[in-house]
Formats: C-alpha cells, structure tokens, sequence
C-alpha cells in the first residue's frame, strides 16, 4: 500500500493566515477597527512561554493588535480576576486569551468563567461551550479543534456524514469540542479515553482518527484503518538520540503510522501551525462582531 499523503498543516494554516490578514485589512479600512486579542500569561512555564511568543508574532504579523500581559507565577487569583475584568471593559480589545496552565492556587473554571463569552477567543467559556453542544453558529469554537477539522476537511471534502470518527481524548480543550464539531458534520463519533476497552480494536474501526492524549506515540500502527486520516494532537517533548537534547513526538507513532493510514498530519507541522491560525480568526470574527 502506498503511503499516506502527509497533511501539510503550516502551508494550509500560512494561507488562513493570509485570509485573515486580508479581513483585518478590511476591517481597518471599512469601520476603521484594529482587531485585538490581549495574551494573558501567569508564570514562566517554558512551554507556555513558546506558545504565548509565537502567538504575538502572529498577531503582529497580520496587522492586529497584541497586548501582552505577562505576570509572575506568585499572581494573586483576586489580581488576574480585577486584570480580566479591565480587559473586558476595554473596547480596543476584542479577544482575551488566559494560557493555561494556571498556577494552581488559581482556580482556572473562576478566570475562564470571568472573561465575557464574546471576548473568549479561546472559546473554553462555558457559555461557548454550550452553544457549540447545540450547534450553535454564533458558538467561539476552541482553535485546535476547529484547525483539525479544517484539515480533515480538506482531505475528504466538505461532506462527512456517515464516516466513523474516533476521539482519543475527552479534555475540555481539545477532545469534547472535537467530537461535538463532528458529530455537527454527521459523523458517527465516539469518545475514547484511558478508560476505554480495547483502544485499539476501537481505532481501528474509525475512517476519522483524532488523537488528543498526550502520551508519547501510544497509538501504532496497526492500531490504524487502512487508509484512515489521522489527525495527531500531541506535541510531546522526549529525549533525542543525543544525549541532552530532546525531540518532540505527536500521540501517533509517525513511523508506522505513515504506513497504513490515507493521510496523516505530523508533529510539527500538523495540527500545531493551524491552533494559532484559528486564533487569528477567533479574535477577527470577534472584531467584526463588536465593531457590528
Ligand atoms: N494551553 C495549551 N493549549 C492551549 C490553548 O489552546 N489555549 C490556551 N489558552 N492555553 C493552552
């Protein structure tokens, strides 16, 4: 069997961008609005400090607006509250971002839930998250999730009813808004975690594979449905073959995976260059909605 088509995630999410660039453009010129999204990062996690980075680059990059708020880990709760509270109050700002993970004497339900829900460009506020389960259109979609749909998208076509899809992964970021934006695409969705009985007879029954877990290559590759598309997650940091140095893997085993699915995304690459795209569109869409 001929191996499968790599799906090229910074080449699909590199013209998102450049859409979205063109919407801000507009935006600009037709209501004279400045689209902004205020990143909201407590602590010094190194992971967090990569992804906060590069989503103020891309901000920058595509005419918006970025105002950084980054604190020390020892934030009082009742501060990033009262600093949440100033941003949704402040029109330039149409879209408020909190990384997670919070240090943990800050509860992080109490900050999602204080962020206005149409200022949530994340869109983990419960208020969206509702609004996605009933299919709402006027639902923020958390960006991963809806940057891997848009890439199963691109390799089976817009209509999806019918197919199996298999989401490993039952997180409030990732897995649950997943299988409600496939189960709105009519297809036949099941919710796997590490609970679940025989995982790998599981997968291998989907056409859809989403892996959402973040363990290390757990899923094999005969694990997989010949010529399934597998959209992998995971971003997991492991050693190298140097001593010292470290590589990152996805949730998939790449190698075997290649193999026997139709197309697959890898890690980096993949999944990773269109949460950031999709956060671009978040925070337009909330621009052209605040601005009417
Ligand atoms: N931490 C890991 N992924 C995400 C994300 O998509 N958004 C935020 N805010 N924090 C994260």
């Amino acid at each position: 069997m001929a191996e499968a088509k790599i799906i090229d995630g910074k080449a699909f999410a590199a013209g998102l961008r450049a859409r979205v660039a063109e919407g801000v453009a507009a935006l600009k010129a037709s209501h004279g609005v400045t689209p902004g999204l205020a990143v909201v990062l407590v602590g010094e996690d190194p992971a967090s400090q990569v992804y906060v980075r590069s989503k103020e680059r891309a901000l920058v990059e595509l005419g918006m607006n970025s105002f950084d708020h980054h604190k020390p880990a020892d934030l009082a709760e009742a501060d990033l509250l009262a600093l949440i509270d100033q941003l949704n109050a402040d029109p330039a700002v149409h879209g408020i971002l909190v990384q997670l993970p919070l240090p943990k004497h800050i509860d992080t339900a109490k900050v999602l839930a204080r962020i206005v829900p149409e200022k949530d460009a994340d869109g983990f506020h419960v208020v969206n998250a509702g609004l996605l389960a009933v299919g709402s259109p006027g639902a923020i979609v958390p960006c991963t999730p809806l940057g891997s749909l848009l890439l199963i998208r691109d390799v089976l076509g817009n209509d999806l009813k019918g197919k199996r899809a298999l989401v490993l992964g039952r997180s409030n970021i990732v897995g649950k808004p997943m299988a409600q934006l496939l189960l709105q695409q009519d297809c036949t969705v099941t919710v796997a975690h590490s609970r679940t009985q025989d995982l790998p007879g599981e997968c291998r029954r989907a056409d859809i594979l989403v892996a959402a877990v973040g363990r290390p290559e757990m899923v094999r590759g005969d694990w997989i449905k010949p010529g399934a598309v597998v959209i992998d997650v995971g971003i997991n940091r492991v050693p190298g073959a140097e001593a010292g140095k470290t590589r990152l893997v996805g949730d998939v085993a790449y190698e075997e995976a290649v193999k026997v699915a139709g197309a697959i995304t890898p890690v980096p690459g993949g999944v990773g260059p269109m949460t950031i795209a999709c956060l671009m569109l978040n925070t337009l869409a909330a621009a052209c909605r605040a601005a009417g």
